[in-house]
């Protein structure tokens, strides 16, 4: 039996589903696991030996957008992916490094509602993130992989996702059909600007990049802005899920730790691109 869109990591032919582990014609065999993930990052694509977030920066994560605390973004996110996705039957949407699904099921649902039945292809090179996603998540095919070596086929989606991981924009490009849309999360100057001063004597805000991508046009740029009042839980999840938590020192940590509420302005903005119909990229094999 064929297995989902995902295809060989190594030679680019379909999997087979042979009940305990998927396999290509050449005879490249991948794991997959009791929840129905596959894992198609070969080791040649690994750059650690379990790269991407950790068991704990998955479960902060997952804790926090259940909290609700960034609604305001999964809200715009959902509403530009389906007007990106209006005119299209049976779209097919990869979610790329899609974390534990939180944004991927939302934009599913979204899609479900407005009377659209995406195909949705999600991964990420967490295998945290990965098994707790397929664990909660039904109806979407996800994969351990990573964006820089993407194991689906050249112009199969509609709709790429890049919310706050890696921008991978050669296999996006290679990806999309023609016409498709990109749709990539940034931070603002602001983002958890509260938080920062919090850990920092002199926090910085972060650099806002005008990049262009080759094969690609930006369509729109839409800022989301809240202020948020974390209780004392969330407000340390947030840190635990966000790579300050590699980087601050001890007093940062104790003065957060100390806080009963954190206060922080938070901020995205959603770039949208169109893959413009220029020849796509060639399939790339390093992570
Ligand atoms: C900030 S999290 C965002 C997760 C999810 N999109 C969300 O917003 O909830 C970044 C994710 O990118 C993943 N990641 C990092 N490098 C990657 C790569 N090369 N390919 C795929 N995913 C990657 C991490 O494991 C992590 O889950
Ligand atoms: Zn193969």
């Amino acid at each position: 039996m064929e297995f989902n869109c995902f295809i060989c990591p190594l030679c680019g032919e379909p999997l087979t589903d042979t009940g305990s582990s998927l396999r290509c014609a050449a005879d490249h065999s991948f794991d997959k696991a009791r929840q129905g993930y596959a894992h198609l990052l070969p080791v040649q694509q690994k750059h650690a030996l379990l790269p991407g977030d950790d068991r704990e920066m998955v479960a902060a994560r997952r804790r926090f957008l259940e909290g609700g605390w960034y609604d305001p973004f999964c809200q715009k996110l959902c509403e530009l992916s389906a007007s990106a996705l209006s005119e299209k039957e049976n779209p097919l949407i990869a979610d790329a490094g899609c974390g534990e699904g939180y944004y991927t099921a939302a934009v599913k649902d979204t899609l479900l509602k407005a009377g659209i039945t995406p195909r949705i292809c999600a991964f990420d090179i967490s295998k945290f993130a990965v098994k707790a996603a397929a664990g909660q998540h039904k109806g979407i095919d996800f994969a351990v992989a990573s964006s820089y070596a993407i194991p689906l086929p050249d112009a199969c989606a509609d709709l790429v996702l890049n919310i706050f991981s890696p921008m991978a924009d050669r296999e996006f490009a290679r990806i999309l059909k023609p016409g498709g849309t990109l749709i990539f999360a940034v931070p603002s100057a602001r983002h958890l600007w509260g938080l920062k001063e919090i850990l920092y004597e002199k926090p910085y805000e972060n650099e806002e990049k005008e990049i262009e991508y080759p094969g690609f046009s930006e369509i729109d740029r839409v800022p989301v802005r809240a202020r948020i009042s974390l209780p004392a839980q969330a407000a340390c999840d947030l840190f635990a899920m966000t790579p300050y938590a590699w980087k601050t020192g001890a007093a940062g940590r104790a003065r957060l730790q100390a806080l009963d509420q954190l206060e922080t302005e938070i901020g995205f903005d959603f770039l949208v691109f169109r893959r413009e119909n220029s020849p796509t990229g060639e399939r790339s094999d390093t992570v």
